[in-house]
């Protein structure tokens, strides 16, 4: 396998379409082991497609992305989706699951043992603040949107996947509790090492969180840098971006 040592996900000059229509056009970057990368981008710019593109939920019509060295079209699907932890933008607990089974999924289909399960869904859950006494036992309908949000972050770190895919999974909360878990998620993105990628539309969120920031436009990224870099781009989605920043203060 020729894995290229340090970085976990490549883009090669890919493009989706459907109904010729794209998607997302000629996208060529990669993702470094370790690094949050945040795609930020307005509504149907194209963010959502490139993470479903990273787990294999979409197959490019052009281009390749490798995972690990090997392009997702030839890795087995499950084997591929247990390595990235995915928290989509809707949610997706399951209804007749409590929130313990919801969050303890991923280990139990890996097999791990019932008491192993429930310590690590209980430190899950503490690090998320929900308390396990009082959430462990609950059912989704029985949770608020910012609540759920939080089981389905929990529920992604669960088994320890080295890759994880994180589409607004902060979108439903309120600012304060928002910052925290903005702050806590990144302590422990970088005390663990993970690679994440992470989806917002929130300018301010992706300077708390990004190692780099993927400036999505049109299916496009249109500019791929630090934040600092990001900062100093004269592109004029950028300038709009940081329009908004200036705006609120
Ligand atoms: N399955 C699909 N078939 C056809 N078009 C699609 C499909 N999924 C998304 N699109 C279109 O592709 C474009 C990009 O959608 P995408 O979901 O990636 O946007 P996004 O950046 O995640 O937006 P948002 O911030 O609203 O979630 C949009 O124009 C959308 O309508
Ligand atoms: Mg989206």
């Amino acid at each position: 396998m020729s894995q290229d040592k340090g970085i976990a996900v490549e883009f090669r000059d890919v493009t989706l379409s459907k109904n010729n229509r794209s998607l997302v056009s000629n996208l060529n970057f990669t993702i470094r082991q370790g690094e949050a990368l945040v795609l930020l981008g307005r509504s149907g710019s194209g963010k959502t497609t490139t993470m479903k593109l990273i787990n294999h939920l979409f197959s490019p019509t052009r281009g390749e992305i490798l995972f690990e060295g090997k392009p997702t079209t030839e890795w087995d699907e499950i084997r591929l989706r247990r390595k990235i932890g995915y928290v989509i933008q809707e949610i997706g607990l399951f209804p007749h699951f409590t929130v313990e089974k919801n969050v303890g999924l991923v280990p139990s289909l890996e097999g791990w043992k019932p008491k192993q399960i429930k310590t690590r869904v209980h430190e899950l859950l503490n690090i998320v603040s929900l308390p396990p006494e009082q959430f462990a036992g609950r059912y989704a309908h029985e949770l608020s949107g910012g609540q759920r949000q939080r089981v389905g972050v929990a529920r992604a770190l669960a088994a320890d996947p080295p890759v994880l895919l994180m589409d607004e999974p902060f979108g439903a909360l309120d600012p304060i509790t928002r910052l925290e878990l903005q702050k806590e998620f990144k302590r422990l993105q970088q005390e663990l090492g993970k690679t994440v990628v992470f989806v917002t539309h929130d300018i301010q969120e992706a300077f708390v969180l990004a190692s780099r920031i993927g400036l999505m436009y049109g299916g496009e990224m249109v500019f791929l840098g630090t934040p600092e870099e990001f900062l100093r781009s004269s592109h004029p989605e950028a300038t709009a971006f940081m329009e908004c920043i200036k705006s609120v203060v």
